[in-house]
């Protein structure tokens, strides 16, 4: 894919990391911006309520190194949404992204997330809104699932589609799977669903002037270029989730072959600890300017030598609480002699 270098600039959207809770912070996404420079790289889902009544440091401050970088923001009122949307564009996002793809039980009460597919026109006016709020000066995107409980009909993803793009929203990341909105855990909500990717391409087809990306299940280049080909789903992009947390060798190659962007990252190791060195860097950095201690960065990285000889080792050294009061390069000393002893 994307090997013509006179083929048109590609989508921004065209590999992205997803959204994760409790995963996707500043520094996880500070080590993913290592492994691949284009990649557009989505923080956590923050609420509008913690947004306009909490700590605002906290939830947005970010890396000037994570760009293209996006805010995923949980909420249905238009009025919040929109003073959101602002907080975005103060800050420098790149672009505002909805969820109408969580289930929790947490976000149900809430009456946002995945149950927002129930009420497609409180969404389009929540996009309007953050639209008026922006006047244009960022993309206000949609990540959503292919339909709730056991609507399984292509007709229900469509409508929603069609009456969001109403109000200004041109890139929808779908998740191909429903959401079970009672009785499924959220992370059984990630996996018992089936996967119909399928519709997405549908989608895609349907609406051919939007945005459409694919999410769910998938991990290997094989895998994002046949949704990529324009001779078959021909979608504009693909998220990846889960896998790019825990095996982020994943996205090494990324770069020269979703991008065109030189063979940066080789099949050797010198680039993993390249980047763990950078990694030791940023924690030194992160300790002395904010007191963050490397644990909080490091648990983002553990799967850096996966499937490499000593992975095991190298994890047990940098997850080792006792080494907590020891600064990170200590650690990274004692873990690359773990790794290769
Ligand atoms: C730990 C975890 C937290 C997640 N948090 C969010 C979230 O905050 N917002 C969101 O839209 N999706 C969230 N998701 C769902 C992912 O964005 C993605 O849609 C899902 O994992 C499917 O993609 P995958 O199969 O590539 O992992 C989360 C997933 C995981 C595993």
């Amino acid at each position: 894919m994307y090997e013509n270098a006179s083929a048109p600039a590609p989508s921004p959207w065209r590999l992205s990391v997803a959204p994760m809770l409790d995963w996707t912070d500043r520094h996880c996404r500070f080590f993913h911006r290592l492994i691949t420079r284009h990649t557009r790289l989505y923080t956590e889902m923050v609420t509008t309520g913690a947004l306009i009544h909490g700590d605002q440091h906290r939830h947005l401050d970010f890396n000037a190194e994570e760009h293209p970088v996006a805010l995923q923001l949980g909420g249905s009122e238009p009025d919040d949404l929109a003073a959101c949307a602002r907080f975005a564009q103060q800050r420098g996002y790149d672009e505002v992204n909805l969820n109408c793809g969580c289930p929790s039980e947490r976000v149900q009460r809430g009456a946002f997330g995945a149950c927002l597919m129930a009420e497609p026109a409180l969404v389009r006016d929540g996009v309007k809104a953050m639209n008026d709020a922006l006047g244009g000066a960022l993309p206000v995107t949609v990540k959503h699932r292919i339909g709730i409980d056991r609507i399984e009909a292509y007709g229900f993803v469509r409508d929603f589609v069609g009456t969001v793009a109403e109000g200004g929203c041109t890139v929808f990341i779908v998740h191909a799977r429903n959401a079970w909105l009672q009785g499924l855990s959220p992370k059984e909500n990630r996996e018992i669903p089936p996967l119909r990717y399928d519709l997405v391409a549908q989608l895609k087809r349907e609406f051919p002037q939007l945005t459409i990306a694919i999410n769910g299940g998938l991990a290997t280049d094989v895998q994002i270029a046949e949704q990529l080909d324009p001779a078959g789903a021909a979608l504009d992009g693909v998220m990846v989730g889960r896998e790019a947390y825990h095996n982020p060798a994943v996205m090494a190659g990324w770069d020269a072959r979703f991008f065109g962007d030189g063979t940066r990252l080789d099949a050797d190791d010198d680039w993993r600890l390249a980047i763990e060195q950078q990694m030791v860097a940023y924690m030194a950095r992160q300790q002395a300017e904010r007191g963050t201690p490397w644990a909080h960065i490091a648990r983002h990285m553990l799967g850096l030598w996966n499937g490499r000889p000593g992975a095991r080792r190298w994890r047990q050294v940098w997850s080792d609480h006792r080494l907590k009061g020891e600064p990170a390069a200590e650690v990274a000393r004692q873990a690359l002699h773990a790794r290769t002893a």
